[in-house]
Order: C-alpha cells, then sequence, then structure tokens
C-alpha cells in the first residue's frame, strides 16, 4: 500500500514534535471499522477512537453518503437570515438526547469554538439580565477546554497556556479532582466532593454577583480521565444555583455515550446550564461543534431582546454547515438504530475489568476509569511525558494507537468492539508496557 506524499516539509503539523515526525513519519493510508492502516502496510487497531470522536467506527458508508448527497443538493447555505432543514433537525435530535431542560442547540465546528460560544452565551446571558458586575469565569487545575483564546484562558493544562501570555483576565481555577489516595478507583471515588467547596471560597472572597460561569469537564478527558468523586458535581451546581453562577459542561469527549449514557450529565444526575460538545457528533467524519443551552438561558437572551433585533451576535460562516449537519443526522441516526450508547454500556464491565487487569504491570502508576473511557499511567521518565511518548509510539509499531497526553494513555474503544478487539488492545498494552518496565 503506498500513499505517501512528496513533501511533508510544507505542513505545520499541530500538537506534534514536527522535526522527530517528519524524520520517522507515521501515515495512515486506509481506515475501516475498528482499524487503520499504516503506509508501510500495518494493520493498527485504534484504540482512543482517534481523537475520541469516533465510535460507530471508521468507513460508515451511511455518513459518506449522506455527506455526498448532500453536496450534491445543497452544498452550502449561508447560515445568517437563511436556513436549511438539515441544521434544525439535527438540532432537534440532539435536544431530544439532552437532559430536559435543555432544548437549544448552537451550533459551530470544533470543540474550542464550542468553548468560546458557551463563554459568550454566558456573557450574553448575564447582560440581557443586567448583571453586569460577572466578570469571573472559573475552571479547574487540568482541564482542556480547547485552543482557542477563550479556552486556553480557561486551560488548566498549564503547556497549553505558558507560551501564550495574552489571555481572558478574571479567571478563577479551582483544585483538579486527582487523589493520591483515590489511586487505581475505578468509577468515582468516595472521597474527594469537597474539592468542590474551592468554589465556595471564590465566592466567599470575590462575592458570587461577580462570578459569570464555572466551565468543567464532568470527566476530565485530555489530560487522562479524571473522573469526579461522588458529590463533588452535585455540590458545585448547588453554590452555583445559590450563586445565580452558570454551570457550564464540556462534554466535547463524554457526550454521545462516551461514559455510559447520552451525556455525563444524565450519568451523574447533575443537570448543567450548558453543555458543550463536538467530536462523536458526527462520528468525526465532518468538523462540527455544538452548546446545548438550557431553556431559561435561551428565553433570558432571545425574548429579551426588542423585535426584529439579531438576540445574540455571534455565529460562524459554517455554523451547521450542510455537510457537517448530514454527517451529523447520519451519526445519531447509526447511535438509535445499532443502539450504540446501550452497546458501549454493556461492554463496559468487560473493558474495565481488562483494563484494570494491567494493573500488576511495574511501570503503571495510576489506572481511572468510567464507562468507555479509561486512562494509563506510567511512571514519568527523566522529564515528563518522555516514556508516554515512546509508549505512543511503540504502540503504534505494535500495532495500536493511543492517545497520549504527557505520561498518560487515554483509551477509549470505538462503540462496535467486539470482545476480541478489547483482549488484543490489552494484550498489545502488556507486550508494549511490560517490554518497557
Ligand atoms: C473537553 C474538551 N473540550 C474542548 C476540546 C477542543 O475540541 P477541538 O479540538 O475540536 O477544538 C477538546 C478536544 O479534545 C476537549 O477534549
Amino acid at each position: 500500500m503506498d500513499n505517501t506524499p512528496n513533501s511533508l516539509e510544507e505542513q505545520w503539523m499541530p500538537f506534534t514534535p514536527n522535526r522527530e515526525f517528519k524524520n520517522e513519519p507515521r501515515l495512515v493510508v486506509k481506515s475501516a471499522g475498528v482499524h487503520m492502516w499504516s503506509h508501510s502496510g500495518s494493520k493498527v487497531l485504534d484504540g482512543s477512537s482517534g481523537l475520541f470522536c469516533v465510535p460507530a467506527g471508521h468507513g460508515r458508508k451511511e455518513i459518506a453518503d449522506a455527506v455526498h448527497q448532500q453536496l450534491l443538493t445543497n452544498d452550502y447555505t449561508a447560515p445568517f437570515n437563511l436556513g436549511h432543514a438539515g441544521s434544525f433537525e439535527l438540532a432537534r435530535k440532539v435536544a431530544k438526547l439532552l437532559p430536559e431542560s435543555l432544548n437549544h442547540v448552537f451550533f459551530c465546528n470544533s470543540g474550542s469554538e464550542s468553548i468560546d460560544t458557551a463563554l459568550k452565551i454566558a456573557m450574553a446571558y448575564h447582560g440581557a439580565r443586567g448583571d453586569y458586575q460577572r466578570l469571573r469565569y472559573v475552571s479547574r487545575e487540568r482541564a482542556y477546554h480547547g485552543v482557542n483564546i477563550g479556552g486556553v484562558s480557561l486551560s488548566g493544562m498549564v503547556k497549553n497556556r505558558d507560551t501564550f501570555p495574552v489571555v481572558m483576565p478574571y479567571i478563577l481555577t479551582l483544585r483538579h479532582t486527582w487523589l493520591e489516595e483515590n489511586r487505581f478507583q475505578r468509577g468515582q471515588a468516595e472521597h474527594g466532593a469537597d474539592l468542590a467547596n474551592d468554589l465556595q471560597r471564590m465566592v466567599d472572597t470575590y462575592g458570587g454577583q461577580t462570578i459569570a460561569a464555572v466551565f468543567v469537564e464532568p470527566v476530565a478527558g485530555s489530560t487522562g480521565c479524571l473522573v469526579p468523586p461522588k458529590g463533588y458535581l452535585e455540590r458545585l451546581r448547588e453554590i452555583c444555583d445559590a450563586n445565580g453562577i452558570l454551570l457550564v459542561f464540556d462534554e466535547v469527549i463524554t457526550g454521545f455515550g462516551r461514559i455510559g449514557g447520552p451525556f455525563a450529565a444524565q450519568v451523574f444526575g447533575v443537570t448543567p446550564d450548558i453543555i458543550t460538545m463536538a467530536k462523536a457528533l458526527t462520528n468525526g467524519c465532518q468538523p462540527m461543534g455544538a452548546v446545548g443551552v438550557s431553556d431559561a438561558v435561551y428565553e433570558t437572551v432571545v425574548d429579551g431582546a426588542p423585535d426584529g433585533a439579531i438576540e445574540f451576535f455571534h455565529g460562524y460562516t459554517y455554523s451547521g454547515h450542510p455537510a457537517s449537519c448530514a454527517a451529523g443526522n447520519a451519526t445519531l441516526d447509526i447511535f438509535e438504530n445499532e443502539s450504540l450508547f446501550e452497546r458501549a454500556a454493556g461492554l463496559s464491565e468487560y473493558f474495565l475489568d481488562a483494563v484494570y487487569g494491567l494493573r500488576d504491570i511495574d511501570l503503571i502508576s495510576d489506572i481511572r476509569g468510567i464507562g468507555f473511557l479509561a486512562a494509563i499511567d506510567v511512571k514519568p521518565g527523566k522529564k515528563p511525558g518522555q516514556r508516554g511518548g515512546a509508549i505512543q509510539k511503540q504502540l503504534f509499531v505494535n500495532g495500536m494507537h493511543v492517545k497520549f497526553t504527557g505520561d498518560s494513555g487515554i483509551l477509549a474503544p470505538q462503540f462496535i468492539v467486539e470482545k476480541d478487539h478489547i483482549d488484543e488492545m490489552i494484550a498489545i498494552l502488556r507486550e508494549t508496557l511490560g517490554a518497557q518496565s
């Protein structure tokens, strides 16, 4: 199989050590089902659903056909003051999956844009109420909220922020929820709910009336699957309610069935005011993000504006792009027709048993997991991330793709996997990690 480009030099690759990669490239020439094929002809199991975005499997014909047909029928409709049926239909389907009180959906093109959109919605909401002193936004250590300036401002992953000195002011940061005593915890830990009282301290220090919104990933994903301790999200909700603060769940990874329900909000029984999403919305086939908004927030902004006025001065050229909507509609149909959320939830115990079975490997310092998402921390090498990077490369050589953040490997099988595939993932991990111990 030969499908190599003439030159690797011109493209500046994202989040990649460019010089190293270009010396030793790993190119994918084909993907189908739970596998990818590299330019050297090797078959690679996709252990992280790409970047957590391909749960229905690679190469879904229904999605490809829907996009193809859409482009032939109506390739583009300007989204301001014009519309097309596909975006309304997709909003309806997404709203059906969201918690009961979130019935409105704003479209954008990525997870990063969904965060900046959610920030602006929070500003518009408080503005519509005449509440102009709420300038502070709360985030959390180890949070990943994408790469736009809003998301970078909220970032709790230090490297994503320290190169970029111009960020939003007035950001407050909660402590992260990883606790030494919860090492190798499966699902939610008993200990740690009190970490949510950081928010109460901010309220006591700065005044709840100065805080606009709290952004958290219900399960912190990119940093390596930090599952919230029992009672933690409930406590955040309680403090937000007592102080008129909006609660935003960033569900870019956890949305669409990843942790055992449509959204983490339903799994944990805590309803935020706003939910951001992207990735699995189109099964990774078209760039798309979205923001789910509660009736109360939507009505405050939209119904509060004068007749005929644009209520929310925000939108993208590609908001609700017809091809992305076609991919989204086809994807959500697949999820429903094949009961894929239920399938993933049903296989979760098998998956987690298998992952936690690796605990005896000396190199592993922690394992965390919930639903169809798990992280394995390896003991750091000389520099943080060095060993994780080396293992990620070796895993690919040994036949599996795993997304690593530093020394944390994040596993997110596709919802179509069979038990055999999980066994194969674990065997490759054992072989690779065992050899490095
Ligand atoms: C929780 C979370 N928010 C936001 C983003 C950013 O999404 P994107 O890369 O589509 O901009 C990600 C990406 O991994 C994410 O995990």
